[in-house]
């Protein structure tokens, strides 16, 4: 049986990535900068989906080097680029960025500074989409007039979301990659390919137990001319 790659399970969630990119009006060429890109999964797809300049920024040299072999193979060296820095000590200019796309990743690198860099780096209406838990954004923002009202201190405004289907880590993830491990169980492979799949079973089990928890939207935020 062969080992999928991770990757692989990641692009089934592409179908929102191009559901939110297609809610954002049409911009000629735009300058796209995704942060915490890892592998790529959602930064190729923009470079499907856009004929834009597209800067990936991660800061794990692994991810990035799967990056690049992939770009490679796709041609795309010239239009898309794999960069080894901190979103936080980029060196891009005020207002340089048409779009930021952050999927999973403000909660881990905190929200205020990523809304404070994001706000710097983006031209005057740029787009800031992101993907997060509606559980962890309500509770952030206590609801839907609280989160307004913090997005404009923070020079944002809600202009569109993409709601995932409900349990979809479960449903469309988590559950297919159970599936998978189950087989494998039962078949002789790599000991170290085993390892590196089982070491998912602590986040199935934690998904399987509350997978509405985990239920996700893109939210498409735009720069509003100055903070409240
Ligand atoms: C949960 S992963 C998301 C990967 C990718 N966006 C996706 O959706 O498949 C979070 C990524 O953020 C990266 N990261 C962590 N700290 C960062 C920082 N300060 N600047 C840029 N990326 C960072 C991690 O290395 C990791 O690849």
């Amino acid at each position: 049986m062969e080992i999928p790659d991770m990757d692989d399970f990641r692009k089934i969630f592409l179908k929102y990535t191009k559901l939110a990119f297609k809610l954002l009006p049409n911009i000629d060429t735009p300058k796209i900068l995704d942060v915490g890109c890892g592998t790529g999964v959602p930064t190729i797809e923009l470079a499907g989906l856009s004929e834009g300049e597209i800067i990936g920024l991660d800061v794990d040299q692994k991810e990035l080097e799967k990056f690049k072999e992939k770009l490679k193979e796709l041609g795309l060296e010239n239009r898309v680029k794999a960069v080894n820095t901190s979103f936080f000590q980029n060196n891009y200019s005020n207002e340089s960025m048409d779009i930021i796309w952050a999927e999973g990743v403000f909660h881990i690198i905190g929200y205020k500074k990523s809304f404070r860099e994001s706000y710097r780096l983006l031209k005057a209406n740029g787009f800031l989409v992101m993907v997060d838990t509606l559980d962890r954004i309500e509770s952030k923002f206590s609801g839907i007039e609280g989160r307004l009202d913090s997005l404009a201190k923070l020079g944002f405004k809600l202009y569109n979301q993409v709601n995932w289907i409900e349990n979809a880590w479960w449903t469309e993830f988590y559950q297919p990659l159970e599936q998978m491990l189950k087989k494998l169980r039962d078949t002789k492979i790599d000991p170290m390919l085993y390892k590196h799949l089982t070491k998912h079973e602590n986040e199935i089990s934690m998904v399987k137990k509350n997978p509405k928890k985990f239920d996700c939207a893109h939210y498409i935020l735009q720069k509003i001319k100055t903070k409240t």
